[in-house]
């Protein structure tokens, strides 16, 4: 079992030996129009409406994540509405409630914010609908049936990791080493077990004199990006480094938790005029995937977006069908432990990319631009 807040708990993740539990369909409403036409045994009609509620576009996997839904969704006959909740929680509220009133049958939610929706998922749940969390844990509500996501914890781990690796291999000689943190955005339920992950692995070696957080800032609250947009990352490092790193201190390491954050922090220290530091990041965006293949980015993580989308949809078939869900691990979202289906983040640098994204649709292609 998983506590969603703490890291000691979260080290050991049983990916193998998925189980089933039940829960799918539970709470069930008297039933509606769509009910009626489901087949005997099946939770609601084969052709019924999915609602998926997406927050904003913040990193590539999201814009993905849509056109994948409504094709997904409709291949396997249902009638999707996919929306992105692009100015925030308001919209989001909104939308997971005309969703509700357009009678879908299954919602999948990417929460702009997971405690900010307990209203409409308990409408939701009165109605007889199921909620799926994609991606981002619902927080704070016991109207969450199950949780689709890459393992975050493990994310936060592969980047701590890489982050040591990449500074043994590219800065050797120059240890103890420099660095800065930087994680995501307070109101996403995945920056935490990001950062946690991470610093399960930098913590020790802070305490150890191995790494040296320059700046002294290395709790959440201090390095936390509103929004996950690059214009707070990036101004953030400006400031750190005019006043850290202005009479030669060398800054020989970024924690990113995402690509996008990881080009800002990267924009910085190039207007700094500092060396490149080894920068992690998330999300394995064109962009990055190109800076790392050139050796400046130094890593990245692949969550293929077509595998969760692929899960996601699975799910909803296994609800349709009056199956039960399947989940092999449990993430406690602050009320209740929900169950959960993970899938295992790749941590890609120079050295493995063409492997890991060979058969990739799009970066497949970009690997070829460095044969
Ligand atoms: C996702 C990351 C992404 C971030 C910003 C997180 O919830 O898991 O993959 O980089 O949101 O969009």
């Amino acid at each position: 079992m998983k506590k969603f807040k703490t890291g000691a708990a979260l080290a050991a993740v049983a990916m193998a030996g998925a189980f089933v539990l039940s829960g799918c369909g539970e709470g069930r409403g008297s039933g509606d129009a769509t009910d009626a036409a489901a087949a005997d045994g099946a939770g609601f009609a084969a052709d019924a409406v999915i609602g998926v509620s997406l927050p904003q576009q913040t990193s590539e996997n999201w814009v993905l994540a849509e056109d994948l839904f409504n094709d997904g969704l409709s291949e396997a006959g249902f009638e999707p509405i996919v929306q992105f909740a692009n100015a925030g929680v308001g919209e989001q509220q909104n939308q997971v409630q005309a969703m509700i009133e357009r009678g879908a049958e299954v919602i999948v939610i990417g929460a702009v914010d997971g405690a900010q929706l307990g209203t409409q998922l308990e409408a939701a749940h009165a109605a007889g609908i199921t909620v799926i969390a994609y991606d981002r844990m619902l927080t704070q509500t016991p109207d969450v049936d199950l949780y689709v996501a890459f393992d975050n914890f493990q994310v936060g781990v592969l980047q701590g990791t890489a982050l040591l690796e990449g500074l043994e291999a590219r800065k050797a000689g120059a240890s103890p080493w420099n660095i800065e943190l930087i994680a995501g955005s307070a109101d996403d339920a995945n920056s935490t077990p990001f950062f946690e992950g991470a610093m399960s692995i930098l913590q020790p070696k802070i305490d150890d004199g191995t790494l040296n957080v320059v700046s002294g800032q290395t709790t959440f609250d201090q390095v936390a990006t509103a929004g996950w947009l690059a214009d707070n990352a990036q101004r953030r490092m400006d400031t750190l480094l005019s006043g850290f790193y202005n009479d030669g201190t060398e800054l020989h390491g970024v924690l990113s938790p995402n690509d996008t954050l990881a080009r800002a922090a990267l924009t910085a220290v190039d207007s700094a005029g500092l060396d490149v530091p080894v920068v992690t990041g998330q999300d394995s965006e064109v962009e990055s995937v190109r800076s790392i293949m050139q050796g400046i980015q130094y890593s990245t993580i692949y969550k293929d977006t077509r595998e969760l989308v692929a899960e996601t949809i699975r799910q909803v078939q296994r609800a349709q069908a009056g199956d039960d869900f399947e989940s092999n691990d449990t993430v406690n979202n602050g009320v209740q432990d929900v169950p959960t289906f993970f899938l295992p983040p790749v941590i890609v640098t120079q050295e493995n990319a063409v492997e890991v994204f060979a058969g990739d649709p799009i970066l497949e292609p970009v690997m070829s631009e460095f044969e």
